[in-house]
């Protein structure tokens, strides 16, 4: 008899993500990926110095649980600088290993077996895992392009008394489209009567091109007494890698949060957290800066694609556009995504990959968060299609 188990699998409907299919078939082919979320540029030097200063310093140990306290306070001051509500940095900042660190604490501390929670599709992909792993129940609200807005009757009508959770993301990956402050508040409007938690990932926060801004939960002074709002570094400061996120949440939300966080990673890089904190400190015109940065990127993104037979729909957020390719072609989404790959040379993905039930559009998410040089490489082949 052999030694060697095979476990039935917690999660046997998932296989290799598409973000990492892509990659591999863009290498494979030498395409130009602009699939994957991640930039092509490196982050601010005063970030790296300052890591290196801290390496140096000794400060090479465990955290604090809850994150570096200079960190913490670092954080509770910019969101008041942002938002105008400033969070306890003891009691409701938890520093993770990247929002999906604290999307999956989060999950897992809220969610009970036979809980529903509510999700927006197209949507980010860790969130549904995280859901079954908890024994919840993923019930899923329809956004239908080109604006991907909420219908607030459905959403309504999805409510029932198992309901205990309400995951959104704005600005939006993969839509590029963006909450407004009404949507907030008829979110809160519907669920105001219940113990309803909701979870805000809003990693693109800095990367908002509406002219109102960003729409944060953390404005709506009912809806953050029952929310986290989950904040990524990797996006802000161009740094994936370094997977340092946040999540703010009312003291009694943020201490169930945290004895998950104890347990699945207990603590986050020290140096790196002592780094962010400085660049918090010291450069602030980093995110200030931010959606004027991406603002050029996407505009020359949209510029190169004119002359194409893309149809680009507008983008309010993220640093991701989308392109209908009805023009140009009749394969689903996920087939032409795999021969764009192979025949153009360009690497995309695929929205449907983003929702559970049929999503038959002809749409491609590209991520622009790249050098113009590889920008206009890119948009040179797909203007020959
Ligand atoms: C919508 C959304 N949420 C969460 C994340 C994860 O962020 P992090 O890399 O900080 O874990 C991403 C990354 O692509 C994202 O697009």
């Amino acid at each position: 008899m052999s030694a060697a188990l095979f476990p039935e699998s917690k999660l046997p409907a998932l296989g290799t993500t598409i973000f990492t299919q892509m990659s591999a078939l863009a290498q494979q082919h030498q395409a130009i990926n602009l699939s994957q979320g991640f930039p092509d540029f490196s982050g601010p030097d005063y970030l790296q110095q300052r890591l290196a200063y801290h390496v140096a310093q000794g400060a090479n140990q465990y955290a604090p649980m809850t994150g570096a306290a200079p960190l913490r306070s670092a954080i509770g001051e910019k969101t008041a600088a942002q938002y105008g509500w400033q969070p306890d940095a003891d009691k409701e900042i938890t520093v993770t290993a990247g929002a999906t660190e604290a999307l999956f604490a989060a999950i897992a501390a809220l969610v009970r077996p036979g809980d529903e929670v509510i999700c927006f599709d197209p949507s980010y992909d860790s969130y549904a895992p995280a859901i079954e792993l908890a024994g919840g129940v993923v019930k899923r609200v329809a956004l239908q392009p080109p604006l991907f807005s909420v219908d607030w009757a459905a959403f309504r009508a999805l409510l029932s008394v198992r309901t205990r959770l309400v995951i959104l993301n704005t600005p939006h990956n993969p839509s590029a489209t963006v909450w407004r402050q009404s949507d907030f508040e008829h979110l809160w409007q519907a669920i105001a009567n219940q113990e309803i938690y909701v979870l805000s990932d809003e990693v693109y926060e800095h990367i908002c091109f509406a002219p109102e801004g960003h729409a944060s939960v953390l404005r709506h002074s009912e809806l953050r007494q029952r929310a986290i709002a989950v904040s990524s570094f990797g996006k802000t400061y161009h740094m994936t890698g370094w997977k340092v996120g946040y999540c703010i949440a009312p003291d009694a939300i943020s201490a169930e949060i945290r004895k998950v966080h104890q347990y699945l990673t207990f603590s986050v890089n020290t140096p790196a957290q002592l780094a962010i904190a400085d660049m918090l400190r010291h450069a602030p015109e980093h995110w200030q800066e931010l959606p004027e940065f991406y603002r050029a990127r996407r505009d020359f993104l949209v510029n190169a694609l004119s002359a194409s037979r893309f149809e680009v729909l507008p983008c309010e957020g993220t640093y991701f556009l989308l392109a209908d390719y009805s023009a140009i072609s009749d394969l689903d989404d996920v087939t032409f995504c795999r021969w764009l790959t192979e025949h153009a040379g360009v690497a995309a993905i695929p929205l449907s990959v983003f929702c559970a039930d049929p999503f038959p559009h002809k749409l491609i998410r590209l991520c622009f968060a790249k050098q113009e040089s590889t920008l206009q490489a890119a948009a040179e082949r797909l203007c020959r299609l």
